[in-house]
């Protein structure tokens, strides 16, 4: 089973070319070498109803299994990413956040400032990360098997959890 997934990268700086994108980058990188169809990676502003637009987009319309995001998670004003997530989300999921903020923190006390929330919306799971190079990866490296094994379960591919 190939699964589907689609990259936002959350950056008002990003959107205006002021920025060279290198997190999102690294997502579809990171998601094509566990041999996820990556349909495409967006670079879009930190507006509240951009950002849950392109998520409603690529859960409704694309139906894609994954929609990773980067960037806007943090305290400044601008920082809308868990809010849109929030407001596209039928299901909480709250344990990823809490997993990735925990294992973070082995690295960084900063961790904590990542306001980042993961959901599920019909069939796709949504998982906001940080922004920077830094913290995606680190972010990423913790998510291990716990992606792949969600997935299955969301789409009824596994439907026991033996271990
Ligand atoms: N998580 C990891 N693993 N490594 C990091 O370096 N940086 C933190 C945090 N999470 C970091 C991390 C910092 S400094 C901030 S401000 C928040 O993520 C929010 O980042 P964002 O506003 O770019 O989304």
């Amino acid at each position: 089973m190939i699964f589907n997934a689609a990259v936002v990268v959350c950056s008002d700086k990003g959107a205006r070319g002021e920025r060279v994108d290198t997190s999102g980058e690294y997502i579809r990188e990171f998601l094509q070498e566990k041999k996820f169809n990556v349909i495409e990676k967006v670079i879009i502003t930190d507006d509240i109803d951009t950002i849950k637009n392109k998520l409603i987009y690529y859960a409704d319309e694309m139906k894609v299994d994954l929609i990773i995001s980067t960037g806007g998670t943090g305290f400044s004003p601008r920082d809308n990413t868990p809010e849109a997530t929030k407001e596209v989300i039928y299901r909480d999921v709250p344990g990823i956040g809490e997993m990735l903020r925990a294992e973070s923190y082995k690295v960084t006390p900063r961790a904590y400032l990542s306001r980042g929330v993961s959901g599920i919306r019909n069939r796709t799971l949504i998982i906001n990360l940080p922004g920077s190079l830094k913290a995606v990866k680190e972010n990423l490296s913790f998510l291990g098997d716990v992606l792949n094994h969600g997935l299955k379960i969301l789409k009824l591919i596994d439907t026991e959890c033996g271990v």
